[in-house]
Order: structure tokens, then C-alpha cells, then sequence
């Protein structure tokens, strides 16, 4: 089959390496990194292109285009490829909106009883100022729209919220995104995120992960895009997981179709689990990452096959089937980053890590050999038999790795 996949991070050369793991398939990637084109071939198409991205795959004739980041869901590329006769994984434009304004997610799980923390929205900053004086701290300031990653600041004092919400409303900091904010109430408890298939019908949950935010050891320092995940997650219990499904994930489904939208794709849920039971944070529209990098290596099933399975809506004959095994993902960036960072910086040491997969998340091929080229620029991950097993593979992977000013958290896994 041949097939096209959009993105060029760790998560895509994840689901890239998971789908050649059950069938060497014809794949293409737009635009791919360094590590991808072992895999396939990469194609320099911006995913934000989604007139070029479409072009391409109806010129090619894919028989199947899987998108993964969130900026050309939301802006449409499912659609547009749909309306040209392509299959497409992953939400339409409309469905995607769970991800692309916090407005409507809230707005759906207030409107159907997914519990979430109390909220009020706002689209006049003077209102906004009034209400945060008012609320008790911390409080929670976030931009409507799609802010990468950024868009939501954890407000200790009325002064910070009232600065979080000038340079939101008044500022512009994040464009548009910032016309509306959420202003919500501040939740405490281990936080866990569960990605999920849905093809509009049924919605089959995966195992859980837990992701760490912050750029160093403890927690510490700016937030990031991800230091690094396990799966599963030991506060993901039985108990809790029950709770979940039934509050939380099941009642999405009934959700969206109360109002009308078809989804099918992965819906991503990032939990709260507090005290008085799982709340819902928010909706990604995609797989995470580097959650992708966790969960996917676990996944038994063949990939295509449940993929297929969305396309058609027949997951409901689909069970999912997963490794025993624990999986440790430690991300490298680069020196400086989540702030300003060089690329181009050589990597060596990639071909002495024995017990680990290496996923890419920002490398590119120059000369012959691997050079940094994103903030994130990989992911080393492995298997285990439980938490400590996995961690010892996976950064004995990270040790022979080396590439100037590379920083890694040590503490991942241990939350
Ligand atoms: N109500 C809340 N209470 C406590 N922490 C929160 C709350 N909402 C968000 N956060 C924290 O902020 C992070 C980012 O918020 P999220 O809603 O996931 O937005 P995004 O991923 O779009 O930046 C969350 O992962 C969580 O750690
Ligand atoms: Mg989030």
C-alpha cells in the first residue's frame, strides 16, 4: 500500500517504524527528518500547505494519507483530501475543533456532563480583568485557539493573571487564538494522558501514558513540548480507568455525535486525576507526542489494520492487544532549547545503542551523516519488564549517544 504520512516529528518516524513493523509498505513523508527517510521517503511539503499537501497525494495516488500534527487537521487537509477521493486518517476540519478552540471543548463537556474544571469565557479583556480579581488562586488563563503548547498560564497571583490575560487579549501574543480565553478553576493530581481510535461510533481506548512537561529534572525550568513519557501509568488504575471511560471518554463519543459531528481518528485525552475522580484538562485531536513514542511500541495489533478499521467504522470488530512490557521514552534537545538553539550540530553514537529505539524528532542528513535540526531532536525509548528494566535500556541508549550542548531530563519515569 502506499502511503502518505504528514508531520516530521518523533511521533510520525513512530508511526512510521509501527506500520513497517507489520508490512514493509510503500510510505512517503511530508516533510519526513532524518531519521524518517531510513523509513521512507520524505517529500519537502509543509504540512501547513494543505493546498500542496493535497496536489501531491491526488498526483501520487496514495492509497491512504495519515495526518498527524494539529495545525493541517484544523485547518482542513482531511477534508480537502476527502473531497479529492483520497483516504484520510484523521478528524475533519469541524471535528477537529475539540482541539483547536478550548472554547468549544469546554463548551461540549459542560454541555454533556464530562467533568472538567469550572470555567467562565471571555472575549472583552475589561470583563475578563474584573472576573480573575474575584477567583481564588491559582487560577488558570487560557487562549482559545491553538498557541503551540503556550497558550495557557498557570496563574499564581491576580497580577500574573492580569498580565497572562493582557498579553493574550490585548497584545496578540498568539494572533487570533487570543480573542477568547477560558479562565478556569486550578485542578490538582497526577496528570495522565489516554489517547484513543474512534470512528465516530465506537471509540477504543489505548493504554495510558504520562508525559513530563517541564524541561528539567523534578519539574523544574519553562514547559516544552515533552521531556519524555512512560506508559502505562500506575495512577491509571483499574478503579480510575473505569471511572474515565464511562465519565470521560465514552460520553465524548456521545458528545459529538449528539451534535452532529463525525469523528474519526485518535481523539487524545489529557486527564487531571483528582481527588473527587478523573477531570478532563482537554482534547488533542491527533496522537501525542512524545506519547505516540510511548503507547504505539506497545500495540500489538497491526497499525494499518485499525487504521482501516476507523476509515470503514468497523472498530467495533477490532480488539486491541497490548505488550506486557513497560515503555521508557527519554527526549534530547538541543542545548538551549525549549529557548533560543543552534541546528546543525553532528550526532554521533546512533549505531551503538543496543537495547532501544531511536525515534527522530528534529535531525536532518547532511554529508552523509546526522545533524540536529529542531528543538526536540530525539527520542530514545524502550521496552522492560517494569519501569526500572526500561529506564536502565533506555538511557544506556541515551549514554552512547552524543551531540554538542544535548540536554535529557534523568528523572523520567520515576513520577
Ligand atoms: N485547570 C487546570 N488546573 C491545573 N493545571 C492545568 C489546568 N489546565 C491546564 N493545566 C496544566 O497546563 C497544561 C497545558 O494545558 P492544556 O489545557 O493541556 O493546554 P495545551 O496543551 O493546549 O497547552 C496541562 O498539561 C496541565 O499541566
Ligand atoms: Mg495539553
Amino acid at each position: 500500500m502506499k502511503i502518505l504520512v504528514v508531520g516530521g516529528g518523533g511521533r510520525e518516524h513512530a508511526i512510521i517504524w509501527k506500520l513497517k513493523q507489520s508490512r514493509n509498505h510503500d510510505i512517503y513523508c511530508a516533510p519526513g527528518n532524518g531519521g524518517i527517510s531510513e523509513l521512507a521517503a520524505c517529500v519537502p511539503i509543509k504540512p501547513t500547505d494543505i493546498e500542496a499537501v493535497a496536489a501531491y497525494a491526488k498526483r501520487e495516488r496514495f492509497d491512504l494519507v495519515i495526518v498527524a500534527p494539529d495545525d493541517p487537521l484544523y485547518m482542513g487537509l482531511v477534508d480537502k483530501l476527502q473531497s479529492a477521493g483520497i483516504r484520510a486518517f484523521g478528524p475533519t476540519a469541524q471535528a477537529a475543533r475539540i482541539e483547536g478552540s478550548k472554547v468549544y471543548a469546554k463548551y461540549l463537556m459542560k454541555k454533556y456532563g464530562i467533568p472538567t474544571a469550572e470555567y467562565e469565557v471571555f472575549d472583552d479583556f475589561a470583563k475578563a480583568a474584573a472576573y480573575v480579581k474575584g477567583c481564588p488562586m491559582p487560577v488558570v488563563v487560557k487562549a482559545d485557539g491553538l498557541a503551540l503548547g503556550k497558550g495557557v498560564v498557570i496563574c499564581e497571583t491576580v497580577d500574573s493573571a492580569l498580565s497572562a490575560l493582557k498579553e493574550i487579549m490585548l497584545d496578540k501574543m498568539f494572533g487570533e487564538a487570543g480573542n477568547r480565553v477560558v479562565i478556569e478553576e486550578y485542578l490538582e493530581g497526577p496528570e495522565v494522558s489516554v489517547l484513543a481510535f474512534c470512528d465516530g461510533k465506537t471509540i477504543l481506548p489505548m493504554q495510558s501514558a504520562q508525559d513530563h512537561k517541564r524541561a528539567y529534572d523534578g519539574d523544574k525550568g519553562p514547559n516544552t513540548g515533552g521531556m519524555g513519557t512512560f506508559s502505562p501509568s500506575l495512577k491509571y488504575t483499574d478503579e480510575v480507568r473505569n471511572a474515565a471511560e464511562e465519565t470521560i471518554i465514552r460520553r465524548t463519543v456521545d458528545a459529538l455525535n449528539a451534535e452532529g459531528v463525525l469523528y474519526k481518528g485518535v481523539i487524545f485525552f489529557g486527564m487531571m486525576l483528582t481527588k473527587d475522580g478523573p477531570k478532563l484538562l482537554e482534547y488533542n485531536a491527533r496522537f501525542g507526542d512524545p506519547e505516540a513514542q510511548v503507547v504505539l511500541p506497545r500495540l500489538k495489533n497491526d497499525l494499518l489494520e485499525v487504521v482501516e478499521a476507523v476509515l470503514n467504522g468497523t472498530l467495533d470488530r477490532i480488539t486491541l492487544e497490548w505488550d506486557d512490557n513497560v515503555a521508557v521514552c527519554v527526549v534530547m534537545a538541543s542545548g538551549g532549547y525549549p529557548g533560543k538553539y543552534t541546528k546543525g550540530v553532528p550526532i554521533s553514537g546512533l549505531n551503538n545503542v543496543r537495547e532501544a529505539v531511536v525515534f527522530h524528532a528534529g535531525t536532518a542528513v547532511k554529508d552523509g551523516a546526522y545533524v540536529t535540526d529542531g528543538g526536540r531532536v530525539l527520542g530514545v525509548t524502550a521496552l522492560g519488564t517494569d519501569i526500572q528494566d526500561a529506564r536502565k535500556k533506555a538511557y544506556a541508549g541515551v549514554n552512547e549517544i552524543f551531540f554538542e550542548g544535548a540536554h535529557y531530563r534523568t528523572d523520567i519515569g520515576l513520577k
